[in-house]
């Protein structure tokens, strides 16, 4: 039985409790400066080494909701939005406002004066096919006709952005994905292209290389189309608007500038100060380009005389593909029109920040471009209206004082991506100085929804852990999957993509399909990009509506995402990688991971090339070496991470400053060998593919050169030179990770 005094010990107890408690919300309440050190909400004397709190993690995944995700689509998709143009500019002040009513700390529009390209509307683009009077016999439409009910009168007709203009008629000649393979098999066959036009399928890479390598062989134009084998399932009937396969009517646009940002301001941002000229540093076309759909390209294919082409070059129209280098019918040629000009316009970044309550100055990023070719209801728009419920939830949360992450969070809406990636790449060079020493991470959501079966990513490996495991705390949104027993959206990803060297899903190294790019090339911080994906047993190269009129609201509402419960997904995946970047006291960098994939890259490259290399005097054992050295070194730095004093804020800033300098030490200021811009030693994207991702880019490129016998001595010079890069580079790496007092190499 409790005596009295105890009873007054207990009520004198609680009365101080309520009584600090309260005096605590008030010092919370009134106590927060704007000062960028304060404590913000944080009472506890020992803020500074709190780990991050378990609970915020279900209350930020529980916190998306699709209903709004789905509201957010139908604004952003209700008038086209092309860089540069009203719509978008809009769309990005509407965003600042809406992101600083969700509760962000501060919200800021950043524009760029850069160089676009647009058709001139009173002389549209087409192809046509002449007779031998030049009497046209069939033309491409000017428009892609309206199959549901969109108001038509901002939709930018088809084109390719940055094509020189040009009205020039000729040979045609089928060149298939127009890659260098496409090249060699033509001139197995002694067609030559210089002079003529080369029509080539979307597909396989980027169509900036198709035009690129085309030019480099004297064509004087290129037609583009889509092809059926790659854009429907094989009925041409079972189309959108009934299905999400591309119709005949469907084309796709798209940029052919090679480089990224703004061509005339390469390396510098394009502000009010800014020198403008052309440089090496980008590919500008200098013959004109135009893509067709599959209904007009029927016909031109259909009037090709030649040789029948070989089996893999057959696509998906009902004719027989020819290589042609003439047409049946004497005298006949292909015409390109093209109008383009190029054009400067300002465009908008909208970027909003959290700041972060114990270390505000340490920043992650998460970033989705706006500007899309039209309604852009996949791209990107399906990753714009996440970000931005993401944007608000998080807001919400810090609005209400429940949560404030201990690094600071940023929003970034790009203007201008699908020109070159504009908009991000301008923004990373004005403030590469400021931000890039501070950054922890970009995480980038372009396309969120582009199917609705699997999750697919691509990323540095030292993001892999993070992702692999948020993927496991989100329900998978595929019910059909869940009855097959994936309840994850982790089993589908793993089932779908399985990476059986290292037992987990498959994720890519990072190509160049999006704005992280610039953020591992210049600031050399680790990136991500994930999304939702079709089932593979389609096997097509892009989804089938891929910048063309038809990527609709209806499409994203009624075909490919009813409930947007494949929209939320991605939310709860993008916001828990993010909470757990901002909010872990250590940061959830596995550099084991990184590691794990140095050592099998440099095993994949020695298999390559270790007898060519050893013709010419280079060691690849040296490469097996360095990489062995780093991965010594990174398990020397896993063992000083566990056995860290967590009560001291300077010895876990020091390991994430470790954490965060890794991947920047891959950066060599001089470039890659011919491209300087592109920084980062061991991912870029290929030279003659700027989609897909390839390691140690600099010598893959050379040495393929050397094999197909380009430029041999010196191709060998650029060889040896940046293999002593790399091999600098990786111990260089090593030594970051190393103890204060022990970080340099003895020469005994
Ligand atoms: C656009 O086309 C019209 C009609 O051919 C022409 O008069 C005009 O000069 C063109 N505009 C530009 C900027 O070239
Ligand atoms: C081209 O014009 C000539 C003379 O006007 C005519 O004889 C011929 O039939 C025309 N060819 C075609 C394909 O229309
Ligand atoms: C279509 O869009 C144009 C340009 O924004 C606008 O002027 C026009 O009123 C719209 N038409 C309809 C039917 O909404
Ligand atoms: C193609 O033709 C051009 C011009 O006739 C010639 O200069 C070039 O060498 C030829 N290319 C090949 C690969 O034969
Ligand atoms: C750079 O090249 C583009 C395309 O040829 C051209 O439109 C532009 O005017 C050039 N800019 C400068 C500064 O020379
Ligand atoms: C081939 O496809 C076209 C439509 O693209 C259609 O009109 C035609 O009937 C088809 N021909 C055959 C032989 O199937
Ligand atoms: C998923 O996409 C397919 C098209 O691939 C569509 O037919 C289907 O309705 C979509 N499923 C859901 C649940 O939205
Ligand atoms: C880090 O990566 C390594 C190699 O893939 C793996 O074995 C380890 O479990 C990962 N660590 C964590 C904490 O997941
Ligand atoms: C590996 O590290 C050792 C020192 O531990 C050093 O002597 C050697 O040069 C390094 N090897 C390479 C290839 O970097």
């Amino acid at each position: 039985m409790r005596n009295q005094n105890q009873r007054v010990l207990i009520i004198s107890g609680i009365i101080t409790t309520v009584v600090v408690f309260v005096i605590g919300l008030l010092i919370g309440r009134f106590g927060i400066c704007k000062n960028e050190d304060s404590k913000s909400t944080y009472a506890k004397p020992d803020y500074l080494v709190d780990e991050a709190d378990p609970t915020i993690a279900d209350l930020l995944m529980n916190g998306i909701d699709a209903d709004r995700i789905r509201e957010n689509l139908r604004y952003l998709t209700s008038r086209p939005h092309l860089a540069g143009t009203d719509g978008n500019n809009v769309l990005a002040r509407h965003l600042k406002t809406a992101w600083e009513e969700a509760g962000l700390d501060h919200v800021t529009l950043t524009p760029y004066d850069v160089l676009l390209s647009y058709p001139n509307m009173s002389d549209l683009n087409y192809v046509a096919l002449l007779d031998d009077n030049d009497t046209i016999q069939y033309k491409s439409d000017l428009r892609e006709p309206a199959l549901t009910n969109e108001n038509q009168t901002e939709v930018v007709p088809p084109f390719n952005a940055y094509s020189a203009p040009g009205d020039i008629k000729g040979t045609l000649v089928y060149v298939n994905y127009g890659r260098v393979e496409d090249y060699e098999h033509l001139s197995s066959k002694n067609i030559n292209i210089s002079g003529k036009i080369a029509f080539a399928r979307y597909g396989k890479i980027y169509r900036g290389d198709k035009v690129h390598l085309a030019e480099m062989r004297g064509a004087i134009g290129v037609i583009l189309f889509s092809d059926p084998e790659d854009v429907t399932s094989g009925d041409i009937k079972q189309v959108y608007p009934k299905d999400w396969w591309l119709p005949s009517t469907g084309t796709q646009r798209g940029s052919l500038l090679i480089g990224d940002g703004d061509p005339e301001t390469a390396d510098y941002p394009s502000i009010a100060t800014a020198f403008r000229e052309n440089t090496t540093d980008f590919y500008l076309p200098s013959i004109p380009c135009h893509p067709i759909g599959y209904g007009i390209a029927r016909h031109l294919m259909s009037n090709l005389a030649g040789e029948e082409v070989h089996d893999s070059w057959r696509g998906g129209m009902n004719v027989t593909y020819k290589y042609g280098d003439a047409f049946t019918n004497n005298g006949w040629k292909a015409h390109i029109h093209v109008s383009t000009q190029n054009q400067r316009a300002v465009i908008y970044n909208t970027i909003g920040v959290i700041r972060g309550a114990v270390e505000p100055d340490r920043y992650v990023l998460l970033g989705n471009h706006r500007d899309a070719w039209v309604f852009g209801a996949q791209d990107p728009s399906s990753g714009t209206a996440v970000m931005w419920e993401l944007a608000t939830v998080m807001g919400n949360l810090v609005k209400t004082e429940k949560w404030r992450p201990r690094r600071s969070i940023l929003f970034c809406s790009w203007g201008a991506e699908e020109y070159g990636l504009t908009g991000s790449a301008e923004w990373v060079e004005h403030y590469s100085k400021s931000l890039g020493p501070r950054a922890v991470a970009y995480l980038n959501v372009d396309i969120a929804v582009e199917g609705n079966f699997s999750l697919e990513a691509e990323g540095t490996p030292m993001v892999y852990t993070s992702l692999v495991q948020a993927s496991k705390k989100v329900a998978n949104p595929g019910s059909e999957e869940i009855k097959a027993g994936h309840p994850t959206v982790y089993d589908t990803w793993m089932a779908t993509f399985p990476d059986e060297k290292f037992g987990r899903p498959e994720i890519s190294l990072p190509g160049a399909g999006s704005d992280y790019s610039t953020f591992r090339d210049r600031l050399g911080i680790p990136v991500m990009d994930v999304r939702f994906t079709w089932n593979r047993r389609y096997k097509v190269s892009s989804y089938p509506m891929y910048h063309s009129a038809y990527e609709t609201f209806y499409l994203v509402d009624k075909i490919m995402d009813r409930g947007f419960k494949y929209h939320a997904a991605i939310g709860k995946l993008w916001a828990e990688i993010a909470r757990d970047m901002a909010d872990s006291l250590i940061l959830p960098f596995n550099i084991t991971d990184y590691a794990v994939v140095m050592e099998d890259l440099g095993k994949t490259f020695v298999q390559r090339f270790q007898s060519d290399m050893a013709n010419h005097g280079l060691d690849t054992a040296l490469l097996i070496h360095a990489i062995a050295n780093f991965s010594t070194a990174v398990q020397d730095f896993q063992v000083r991470v566990k056995t860290v004093d967590k009560s001291n804020p300077f010895a876990i800033r020091r390991i994430n400053d470790q954490l965060m300098n890794l991947n920047r030490a891959f950066l060599d200021p001089a470039g890659l060998p011919g491209r300087r811009l592109k920084r980062h030693i061991l991912f870029a994207e290929s030279n003659v593919d700027s989609y897909s991702g390839s390691s140690f880019p600099g010598l893959a490129d050379a040495l393929t050169e050397i094999r197909q016998g380009h430029d041999v001595d010196e191709q060998w010079k650029r060889v040896k030179k940046h293999y002593s890069v790399i091999l600098y580079a990786i111990q260089a790496a090593a030594s970051t990770l190393k103890s204060v007092d022990d970080f340099m190499y003895d020469h005994l």
